[in-house]
């Protein structure tokens, strides 16, 4: 069985007092459970602070982005080495890098490789915007995403690899103004992922990779998700700054694991 993953990505929130603040909150909330993983993905900021406090068998850190090279003149970037064995995951590649950082699936590339021999597991994101999907281009273009991002990614190396399906339209900061996928919409395209890694990398891969769904979910529609086939957890903005709604939804992914 796939492990699940629960995976907050704080985005640009909270200064060093105020996340130890929240991951305090969570530690008195959260049980350990070895069939479900609880990641943070703070600020670059806070990554030190929280990694100090944090209880690790409980609890991974990963960080939001990474650099493609391991140091350098680059003013304001943070290498992956800096990141080694201070965070377990990196999200890579996530449509707001893309829209708002220029991130291209060339860099994205890059930065896959730079995290994985780094010892960096990359949380891979990708997903159609709305105008994609009106166009009825969706699938290819998570489709396109995965085949370049991945280009340098040997099959062994996909061990460490997350996917994270985040549909734009879906994502609270998205094209969407505040659409929910449902989980009809989010099916076909958990199964393209799929399929495409299994293209890649053959069926054994296809079926061992977590494949994480993104994009406005909370603690009412993540039993619905966590429930689809082909679902290996979730990668939550908003709800991750709540306390309360992202511990109930480490206990959602948590109770559908025991079962
Ligand atoms: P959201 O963000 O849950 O606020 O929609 C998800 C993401 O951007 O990873």
């Amino acid at each position: 069985m796939r492990t699940k993953i629960i995976a907050g990505n704080w985005k640009m929130h909270f200064n060093p007092a105020e996340a130890s603040l929240l991951v305090h909150r969570l530690d008195d909330k959260i049980k350990a459970d070895k069939n479900v993983e609880v990641v943070f993905c703070p600020p670059f900021i806070d990554l030190y602070p929280v990694f100090k406090e944090i209880n690790h068998d409980k609890f991974k850190l990963g960080s939001q982005n990474i650099h493609y090279l391991d140091e350098g003149p680059y003013t304001g970037e943070i290498s992956p080495t800096m990141l080694k064995g201070l965070v377990e995951y990196a999200i890579i590649g996530h449509s707001e890098r893309r829209q708002h950082a220029g991130e291209t699936d060339k860099v994205i590339q890059k930065k896959m490789a730079a995290a994985l021999r780094n010892t960096i597991k990359p949380i891979l994101c990708v997903g159609e915007t709305l105008v994609e999907r009106e166009h009825h281009a969706a699938k290819k273009v998570v489709t396109d995403q995965l085949t370049a991002d991945l280009h340098l990614v040997t099959a062994e190396e996909m061990e460490d690899v997350v996917i994270a399906y985040e549909p734009v339209w879906a994502i609270s900061s998205g094209d969407g103004k505040g659409k929910f996928a449902t989980p009809d919409e989010v099916a076909p395209q958990i199964a393209a992922i799929r399929h495409t890694i299994e293209e890649l990398y053959g069926e054994e891969v296809g079926q061992k990779i977590q494949v994480l769904y993104g994009g406005s979910a909370n603690p009412d529609n993540c039993k619905a998700y966590l429930g689809m086939d082909g679902i290996d957890g979730l990668l939550v903005g908003g709800a991750s700054l709540n306390y309360e709604q992202f511990a109930a939804m480490v206990s959602c992914a948590q109770e559908i694991a025991a079962k």
